[in-house]
């Protein structure tokens, strides 16, 4: 098929899939700007409920398709296959977007890309390195993108670490200490159906993974991982409330990772986290929550304020009144615009013309971007502490395709 698209000013068509939490506070809020930017079209969310793509529709008015529609579907069936047909659905030039749940990203994205769409997943890319293998392999056959939005990538304090050690400035790394902790609310309400098929360290602990790669570019050799159930179970949850790694990479550095998703509700910020790494000629020091800026209000109290993530502002367009900033949107404009390029590079070609050029571009993004080949090592590392926690905290190792296994 030859797509007939204008170069100057293409748009795409915009397919989310899931409508929870990171959908209505960082999706829905990046994708909407970049329509108002002219780079996305139509924007449809597709979830398991109606209830739910009402409750967007009724924070995003006028701005949203949604299926199951709510219109002529029963608010509360669950239709867990309903993306298959908004994937089908979905007209080229087109990207679609996952933010299902941890354990429900491959059998979206291989939908997707099986359809010939572009994609860009929330992190991690999935759970079990079998399925990230199948995604890479996938998206090699089609030659479609696949991007894991890993946004730490795109704040500059971790941008910066990357700069400084790949100058030499930090030396040879030695070691790391990563943490990262959020809030009970994360496992008690908002992952209340789910918090069994994940764990703080796969939901957010593999973020510092992906930071520690994306810094020094090493692979990690062999780990160990240990996790406490303490609180949760006396909510009837049979899910981690903290789990610990010791990571040693291919030079023989180390890093602790530690993360928890059962911090006080009064903590400050939904998330502590930073990162410390040491090396031969230098050290970094981070504290990723306190960026030294807090409000102290009669509403909300006292609330640490990331103003790098993803917030809200006014906006200096007169007609605009609000502006979304921060690395939260950089990560998905980075996605938005690599695959705008992807279709303006491959307007009016044939189709193995097209596909050639694809296979150019996206191997030279490989490199860069957290397509599958760089997402692979966050699920490596998940799937091995996993599997040291369920042998009793034994060291793991990985193959030559990051296999992880008992040691
Ligand atoms: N980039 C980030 O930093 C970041 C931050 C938070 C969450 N996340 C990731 O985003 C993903 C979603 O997290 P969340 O916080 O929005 O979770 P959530 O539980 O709030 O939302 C998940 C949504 O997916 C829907 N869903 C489940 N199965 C589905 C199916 N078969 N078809 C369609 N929809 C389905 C659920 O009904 C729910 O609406 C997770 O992978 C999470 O780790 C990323």
């Amino acid at each position: 098929m030859t797509l007939n698209l204008s170069s100057a000013s293409p748009s795409l068509s915009a397919l989310v899939v899931g409508g929870g939490m990171i959908t209505e506070e960082v999706v829905l809020p990046a994708l909407l700007q970049q329509k108002r930017l002219g780079n996305i079209g139509n924007i449809t969310v597709v979830s398991r409920r109606a209830s739910t793509i009402q409750r967007l529709q009724k924070i995003f008015p006028d701005q949203l398709m949604g299926l199951p529609d709510p219109a002529t579907t029963p608010s509360e069936t669950s239709h867990p296959e309903g993306f298959r047909e908004a994937i089908a659905q979905l007209p080229k030039p087109g990207i679609v977007i996952v933010a299902t749940p941890d354990h429900l990203h491959t059998p979206v994205i291989l939908a997707a890309v099986a359809a010939g769409h572009h994609v860009i997943v929330e992190k991690p890319l999935c759970l079990k390195v079998g399925e990230a293998h199948q995604i890479w392999q996938a998206a090699q056959e089609k030659a479609v993108y696949v991007l894991t939005d890993y946004h730490k990538r795109h704040d500059p304090a971790i941008r910066g670490a990357k700069y400084k050690f790949g100058h030499g400035d930090l030396g040879q790394m030695l070691h790391g200490h990563a943490w990262i902790e959020e809030r009970r609310e994360i496992p008690l309400k908002y992952f209340a159906n789910w918090c069994e098929q994940s764990s703080p360290f796969e939901y957010i602990g593999v973020h510092y993974v992906d930071a520690y790669f994306f810094i020094t570019g090493l692979k990690p050799r062999r780990l160990i991982g240990f996790g406490q159930k303490k609180l949760l179970p006396r909510h009837d949850k049979d899910a981690f409330d903290a789990v610990q790694a010791v990571i040693e990479w291919d030079d023989g550095s180390v890093l602790w990772v530690q993360t928890a998703w059962v911090c006080s509700e009064h903590n400050s910020a939904l998330t502590n986290q930073g990162l410390q790494l040491l090396g031969t000629d230098g050290e970094y020091w981070a504290d990723h929550k306190a960026r030294n800026c807090h409000f102290v209000t009669q509403k909300h109290g006292y609330e640490d304020y990331n103003p790098n993530f993803f917030k809200t502002f006014d906006s200096w367009d007169p007609s605009e009144a609000i502006d979304v900033a921060g690395y939260g949107y950089l990560s998905i404009v980075q996605g938005i615009d690599d695959v705008l390029h992807l279709f303006r590079r491959t307007a009016g070609l044939a189709e193995l013309e097209a596909f050639r050029k694809r296979q150019e571009l996206l191997q030279s993004w490989e490199p860069k971007r957290a397509l599958p080949g760089q997402a692979l090592i966050g699920t490596a590392v998940n799937e091995a502490v996993r599997l040291s926690l369920a042998n009793g905290s034994k060291y793991v190792g990985f193959d030559e395709n990051l296999f992880p296994r008992v040691l």
